[in-house]
């Protein structure tokens, strides 16, 4: 099938997931398949709606964006209360659907009460603020964005991630499952993927944020978060062959500010004899979470490939992972782009971690399996890079298997070969990641829309 059909039967695909609302469309649904029960696929998730906006943006149609970002923003609690049964002042639904009342149409909000596992989405705030940022690059309304209703709705998301927390670190602290890896994966605390969105946002908001007094405070505390978060993800999570040395030569149970192990990380639990072999001398990466005596040595693809967009890895770093990536390709790419952690947890690993979840067992799913919606986030990180050629690489491997599959959510298998054992078809976000791939490649400057330059 020549590659202009491919392009042609994904946008026929993305056409058909809009949902409109009161005759407008507002937003992309998770999947449309066909043969399975839809679930909440049938909803607008905010995250799975990252790739159909930007697209839609460079496609010069954003009025989708438009009713997209002030819908989900009239969805966002505005007041704090302390009924836990309640989503807190500043949180953004995971999903919502159009629902109706009296011949009424309205939007009914999911916080994650619905989901399995009812964890509240840490990410959706975080996106939103990047794609409204996005919007506001590509359209230059700023007026949108200087109301004062998006001003309120940027600082309240902020604050519920700077404000209201139990521990003292620059990171945000999160529950276990709540970003695209939404069940028990061992994420609780400080997980990579969700930092990354963090870092990221703190950028875009201080670009979207008016100098006003009612911001003061908040721009403030954003200005004085962003380089401890910096200093800590750069040095901290990152691992290459020399931190591999270091943090297996650490010392225990130190206290004080000076201690260099800061979280008290026993040797014993980090498996160097596979990292070492692993990680290439050219290579390296951020871990997947940091806490007490923990530091998660998975690959997390977004939040690596997310920290090379928003510049939050220098620029050695951003190239050390995509030499990672590109040297250890059979591991994370092989017949789909790309794995979305690595490696799967196994055994007892998969048994005590994920609650024995067959839905994550081992290569499957989020655990081991592979997201083609990664694809944009690779390609945009690699063309940022001037990686062109491992972009093309990735695409042209997507695009061999994508439409004869009919689009599918993920896949399994350590090397991506079968498809997912419960993925849906015609899901959006793998239609969608194609294609904004597809279009940064024929068009590097859209990079604009997602990536962030150098500190600030
Ligand atoms: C699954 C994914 C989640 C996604 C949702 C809708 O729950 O884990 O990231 O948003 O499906 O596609």
């Amino acid at each position: 099938m020549s590659e202009q059909t491919i392009v042609e039967q994904a946008w026929e695909a993305l056409e058909k997931s809009v949902i409109y609302y009161q005759g407008q469309p507002i937003g992309t649904i998770a999947a449309s398949d066909p043969e399975v029960a839809s679930l909440n696929y049938d909803q607008c998730f905010i995250r799975d709606f990252i790739s159909s906006g930007l697209l839609y943006l460079i496609k010069g149609k954003p009025a989708i964006v438009r009713n997209f970002l002030e819908a989900t923003l009239k969805l966002q609690p505005k007041t704090g209360q302390l009924d836990c049964s309640k989503p807190s002042r500043g949180l953004m639904p995971a999903s919502f659907k159009i629902a109706s009342l009296n011949g009424e149409e309205y939007l009914k909000a999911d916080f994650g009460n619905h989901a399995i596992g009812r964890v509240a989405p840490a990410d959706a705030c975080l996106w939103w603020i990047i794609l409204l940022r996005a919007y506001v690059i590509s359209t230059q309304d700023f007026e949108l964005v200087q109301r004062d209703d998006f001003q309120e709705g940027i600082r309240v998301s902020l604050e519920l991630c700077l404000v209201t927390r139990f521990d003292m670190y620059p990171m945000v602290l999160v529950p276990d499952g709540a970003s695209m890896i939404d069940r028990r994966m061992g994420l609780y605390g400080h997980p990579l993927d969700i930092q990354s969105l963090f870092y990221a946002a703190l950028r875009a908001s201080l670009e979207l944020l008016v100098p006003n007094p009612a911001n003061q405070t908040v721009i403030q505390a954003v200005c004085n978060r962003l380089p401890l978060l910096l200093r800590q993800l750069r040095e901290d999570y990152w691992l290459d062959p020399d931190r591999l040395n270091v943090i297996y030569r650490y010392q225990v149970e130190e206290y004080g500010e000076e201690a260099l192990n800061q979280f008290n990380i026993y040797s014993d639990s980090i498996p160097f004899y596979r990292l070492a072999k692993w990680i290439p001398e050219a290579g390296g990466y951020l871990a997947g979470n940091l806490g007490p005596s923990q530091l998660d040595c998975r690959f997390f693809s977004l939040g690596n490939l997310m920290a090379i967009i928003a510049s939050l890895t220098t620029e050695l770093q951003s190239h050390k992972i995509l030499n990672l990536i590109e040297l250890r390709w059979s591991d994370l790419i092989s017949h789909m782009p790309m794995k979305l952690c690595y490696p799967a947890l196994e055994d007892n690993d998969w048994r005590t971690v994920t609650g024995a979840d067959p839905k994550n067992r081992p290569w499957s799913y989020h655990n081991g399996g592979s997201w083609p919606v990664l694809l944009w986030m690779l390609v945009a990180a690699a063309k940022k890079m001037n990686r062109g050629e491992l972009a093309h690489h990735a695409i042209a491997i997507a695009e061999r298997r994508l439409v004869q599959d009919q689009w599918p959510e993920y896949y399994d298998g350590p090397d991506g070969r079968l498809i997912g054992k419960e993925s849906r078809k015609y899901q959006t976000w793998t239609i969608t990641g194609y294609l904004l791939a597809k279009e940064i490649i024929a068009n590097p400057d859209h990079l604009k829309l997602m990536t962030f330059d150098l500190d600030p």
